[in-house]
């Protein structure tokens, strides 16, 4: 496995320093693959960005990696508003994208505008990512017209955990993969750039992706997507309890860190650390 950082690309018109909304539209134009992976910190931002990944959506998974919570019900505008914050600051060339989180868009339209407009002006996302199709499509309509670009999010929406009832597959009947194709389509037309397809079989998300002009971005949705995500923190095996089928883990910083924390706390006890380099005379 090469070690090495990609080489950083020359701005040009279809590879510009700083990814937009219209670059990852005209990717899927170019059969170009996107890349977005999650983060929450600027820390991780950061690392992230230097590597070159194409979108970092925070996500309202931040309710479960960061907080401990386990549903991504509790997360609060505010929250959102300063994960996105500290995101935004370590990303010079990736695209944001912040989760709206539960209760914060889908009570009113006007709300939801406020929601979107707060994400964007006190935290600098450069868009947002609501979940839900047809019932949503008025107000992503709202959003965007008022200049704020909006990512969809069907199929396992976890906003809608407690209506599932589990966080099985979606879709596999011709039923709910006819309207997941009907939401797909409105929020298309509602002005999304692009659309998370979460945990659907793969003979679907190729229908839509070939029905749809904007992206699909996948996970757990196979290999015909136009982009494909991972939740960052299972990607570098910060997580040993998370193995579903999709996840491919890049890392084992599980071990990393808890090995490097064993050794550090080996060397407080037995007074070897710090040394004299270590220390000012
Ligand atoms: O919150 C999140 O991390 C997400 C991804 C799983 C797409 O919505």
């Amino acid at each position: 496995m090469s070690t090495q950082l990609p080489e950083k690309r020359k701005p040009n018109s279809f590879n510009p320093t700083k990814i937009t909304t219209q670059t990852v539209v005209d990717m899927k134009v170019r059969g170009e693959a996107i890349s977005m992976l999650t983060a929450y910190d600027f820390t991780m931002a950061k690392l992230v960005d230097a590597a070159q990944v194409d979108i970092i959506l925070v996500g309202d998974s931040a309710s479960n990696v960061m907080a401990g919570f386990e549903t991504t019900l509790p997360m609060t505008l505010e929250h959102m508003i300063y994960h996105t914050s500290c995101v935004v600051r370590g990303a010079d060339r990736a695209l944001v994208v912040a989760d709206l989180p539960f209760m914060s868009y889908q009570v009113t339209t006007k709300e939801a505008l406020i929601s979107a407009g707060r994400m964007m002006k006190e935290a600098g996302a450069h868009a947002v990512k609501l979940e839900g199709g047809k019932p949503i499509a008025d107000t992503v309509k709202r959003i965007v017209d008022a200049g704020i670009p909006v990512m969809g999010h069907l199929g396992l929406t976890p906003q809608s955990i407690y209506k599932f009832g589990t966080y099985k597959v979606r879709a596999t009947e011709d039923a709910e993969a006819e309207l997941l194709m009907e939401d797909a389509l409105r929020l298309q037309e509602a002005g999304c750039f692009a659309i998370v397809l979460e945990k659907i079989p793969s003979s679907l998300s190729q229908k839509v992706t070939e029905s749809l002009s904007i992206p699909t971005i996948g996970i757990g949705a196979g290999p015909h997507c136009d982009g494909q995500v991972l939740v960052l923190h299972d990607m570098l095996g910060l997580n040993k309890d998370f193995h579903p089928r999709f996840l491919r883990r890049y890392a084992d910083l599980h071990t990393d860190i808890v090995h490097a924390v064993g050794r550090y706390v080996e060397d407080v006890k037995s007074r070897d650390f710090p040394n004299k380099k270590e220390q000012y005379n």
